[in-house]
């Protein structure tokens, strides 16, 4: 079983082919990140584990276990939280760098279960010893806090976050006075002594907000969780490491970095629709501080963009669907959360939005996902600009409040019939299939070499 999942390598290579294509287009096979360009769930799992191929090593840089990457090999379908998805091939070297922020309890879950169907994990998996450790008590604060908002401001100002801690351990990384890293857990005694200050001003914060929510609240006991915190640092001992000391080595050994984003540029802390963002640096620019390459490391930046549009939790989403043909949408794509199993809004395609996201994060190629989706619904529209006030303009508005008042312009273009998830060539899709996805390049002015027609790896057409 071990070896039959991670060898499950497919004879007719895709992965060659892209890499090919991506030398046909002109753009250098060197170090590569792979974005999302919406609000996430646009299909990162699927383009990684294609490519991971041409890489010697894949690394996360951003985010925790609120990403959800889904990799189908066969009939099986992998869900990955923390792990990169290069897990799935067994000589790949996979990194979680300093910029991720690492749950003990959600990566030693996730390891077992990957084990448990077959995956080997041991010197592959690498965890920074700088990245942030998330605790129960984060996941507490995180669901107190959104509760606090809702109760002072109302439900539309509840971010919707996904529970699991990752904005206060992000805002205990700033804060400096409250945060743990990776490496306090090789350090019992250091370890003893930070958790029991620590905890006891959770306590008093964490006490007073739930008092105020009417919520029942059991204080946290410092010397239980530093018992559960070394249990777990004895399994995690082995990955625990200077991470950005390897990935310089492997850049001065001349092997091939595959930087993969979790979550998407329109979550990212600076440019995303904040405050209904994450809390992190989710665009190809949280690859430096978040991995501790230099600037310019990265030659390819491959964005990822689903072709319609979805969106967990709260915030403004102008091509929304609220109606049947948006529950047909969500249907058709399997629209559910990996992480929280939310059914998720879902909406026409945003051209402003993602032509805003490819500058943000330099994107160089493209590789578009859901084709498959559309077919048999009618008529596609594609948000081409916004108005706002009567107003037509190009840009995103950087105001949450501002993106929430506009209306979005549509291009109309023709539907098509499917099924075409079984097509293997993108010149036998539909002519009116190839002509949207012939829209968006113009559009964008980005190449489009792969485009999916469904989840599987042999389900990614390269065009060359
Ligand atoms: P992947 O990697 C979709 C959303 C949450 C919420 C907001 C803040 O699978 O594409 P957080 O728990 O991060 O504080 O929640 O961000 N969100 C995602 N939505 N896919 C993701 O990741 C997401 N990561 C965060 O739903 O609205
Ligand atoms: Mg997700």
């Amino acid at each position: 079983m071990a070896e039959s999942i991670q060898s499950q390598t497919a004879t007719t290579d895709p992965a060659t082919d892209t890499r090919q294509a991506l030398e046909d287009l002109g753009l250098k096979v060197n170090h590569s990140a792979v974005v999302g360009l919406q609000w996430g769930d646009e299909g990162k799992g699927q383009i990684v584990d294609l490519l991971t191929r041409c890489f010697d090593v894949v690394a996360r840089y951003n985010g925790g276990n609120n990403a959800g990457h889904s990799v189908h090999i066969g009939d099986q379908k992998f869900a990955l939280h923390l792990i990169p998805s290069g897990i799935m091939y067994p000589d790949k070297t996979n990194v979680i760098g300093n910029g991720v922020v690492v749950s003990p309890e959600g990566i030693l879950g996730e390891i077992d279960g990957l084990r448990e169907r077959g995956v080997t994990i041991a010197q592959n998996l690498k965890i920074s010893d700088r990245a942030h450790v998330v605790l129960p008590y984060h996941k507490t604060q995180d669901l107190l806090y959104d509760l606090a908002l809702a109760r002072a401001a109302g439900d539309d100002k509840k971010i919707g976050t996904t529970g699991r801690g990752i904005g206060p351990c992000y805002a205990d990384k700033a804060l400096r006075s409250t945060a743990l890293r990776m490496g306090d857990l090789l350090h019992p005694d250091r370890l003893r002594e930070k958790l029991r200050h620590i905890v006891t001003i959770k306590n008093l914060l964490l006490g007073a907000l739930a008092k105020e929510c009417g919520e029942s609240f059991e204080p946290f006991d410092a010397d239980a969780l530093h018992k559960t915190c070394l249990e777990q640092a004895d399994r995690l001992r082995p990955h625990i490491c200077d991470v950005t000391t390897l990935l310089h080595g492997a850049i001065d050994d001349g092997r091939l970095i595959l930087f993969e984003g979790a979550n998407a540029n329109l979550l990212d802390i600076d440019f995303g629709t904040y405050p209904f963002v994450t809390s992190s640096s989710c665009s190809s620019l949280g690859v430096y501080p978040g991995a501790g390459v230099p600037g310019g490391t990265l030659s390819n930046v491959i964005g990822i963009a689903k072709l319609y549009t979805s969106r967990v939790g709260g915030g403004p989403f102008p091509t929304e669907l609220d109606n049947d043909l948006g529950q047909q949408i969500r249907d058709a794509g399997g629209e559910y959360g990996t992480t929280t199993g939310r059914p998720r809004r879902t909406g026409w395609l945003d051209l402003v939005a993602i032509r805003y996201t490819t500058r943000i994060s330099g994107v160089t190629a493209l590789a578009c996902t859901g084709l498959s989706v559309l077919a048999g619904i009618g008529k596609l529209n594609i948000c081409v600009g916004y108005e706002i006030d009567g107003r037509r303009i190009d840009t995103f508005p950087a105001d949450a409040e501002d993106l929430a008042a506009v209306k979005p312009v549509y291009e109309q273009l023709d539907g098509f019939e499917g099924p075409i998830d079984g097509c293997e060539l993108f010149d036998a899709l539909p002519g009116a299939a190839k002509a949207y996805v012939q829209y968006i390049e113009k559009f964008l002015g980005v190449p489009i070499p792969m485009v999916c027609v469904g989840r599987r790896r042999d389900q990614i057409l390269v065009r060359s």
